[in-house]
């Protein structure tokens, strides 16, 4: 059984909030093997099956077929959230911007997949041994970074910002900054603070892309930890052994679309049943976990 999230816990890629990066990985791996013409992402199998969950290597590579195990939603939103951070970056590159930071890059693949300008630096932050053997697989594999990747292996509560700098991050250059899948991970004032300090650290033309999961409605989240409960319940019995209520904070805290605009970002973004919509896959078939609602955005600071 997973433990309850407490201040100071830590993780490896099979382990608590760890494994959601693996998680995630694994439905970029299954989106890219069904179609590959609106997110591709090759390095997702190949990182699943080295960290060795073993129900979600056979997911990642076709084994064992989604079916009942992985809601469609589940990949869906991987090719939809995966097309919007590749864009995302793509447009601040073609803006000028040769600083990116992955605030909780897990198995995030793009510091080797995406074509970054010369001269371009990528900083990836996470827990010291998601870092450490996302760049020791792939070096195996024998992929190459195609920008200056420049790990920061740092917990997100600790003093991030230092360890960021040290590693040679200049806050008087524009940056674009990602926190893909990352603040329903953080409690809700960690959150603020990481808002906060990214807001600091943005020279004036810097971008930022998140998700706005908007507060829930009174029922909202029985509903949704309740089909949390049955997902963690059916791949415990296929030997993961994860518990996904724990991991993520519930309850209420400041939307981050609203909280980035008080800070003086342009924000704007579309929601994940717009763009199910807009890029031809199925409507939501239920919403327990209430993913229709929520908004993938993007913001420029003036
Ligand atoms: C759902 S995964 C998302 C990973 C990646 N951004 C992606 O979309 O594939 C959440 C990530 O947040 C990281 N994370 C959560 N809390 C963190 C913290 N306090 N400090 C550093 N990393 C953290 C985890 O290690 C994990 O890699």
């Amino acid at each position: 059984m997973t433990s309850s999230r407490h201040d100071g816990d830590t993780w490896d890629l099979a382990s608590s909030v760890g494994a959601t990066a693996t998680m995630a990985a694994a439905a970029r791996a299954i989106a890219t093997r069904e179609d590959s013409t609106l997110f591709s992402d090759r390095f997702a199998e190949p990182l699943v099956r080295a960290v060795g969950v073993d129900l979600l290597a056979k997911l990642a590579s076709g084994e064992t077929g989604s079916g009942t195990l992985v809601g469609r939603i589940w990949i869906d939103a991987a090719k939809i959230r995966g097309k919007f951070y590749d864009e995302f970056f793509l447009d601040a590159s073609a803006a000028g911007i040769a600083q990116a930071v992955l605030l909780a890059s897990g198995l995030d693949s793009r510091s080797y997949r995406l074509p970054w300008p010369d001269g371009t630096v990528v900083y990836e932050i996470d827990q010291e041994p998601v870092v450490e053997f996302k760049a020791r697989t792939l070096a195996g594999l024998g992929a190459e970074p195609t920008a200056d990747r420049r790990p920061v292996a740092v917990d997100l509560r600790d003093d991030w910002p230092a360890a960021l700098r040290a590693a040679g991050f200049d806050p008087a250059q524009p940056t674009a900054w990602s926190a893909e899948g990352l603040l329903g991970y953080l409690p809700p004032e960690a959150q603020d603070r990481l808002l906060d300090t990214i807001t600091e650290l943005s020279a004036p033309g810097s971008r930022v892309a998140t998700e706005n999961r908007p507060n829930p409605r009174p029922g909202d989240e029985d509903k949704t930890k309740e089909r949390l409960d049955r997902i963690s319940e059916q791949w415990r019995g296929e030997g993961f052994h994860t518990d996904m209520t724990r991991l993520r904070y519930f309850g209420e805290r400041n939307e981050a679309a609203p909280y980035l605009s008080g800070l003086g970002w342009t924000v704007r973004g579309s929601t994940v049943r717009e763009l199910l919509a807009a890029n031809g896959l199925p409507p939501l078939q239920d919403d327990d976990l209430r993913m229709g609602d929520l908004r993938y955005i993007r913001g420029v600071l003036a």
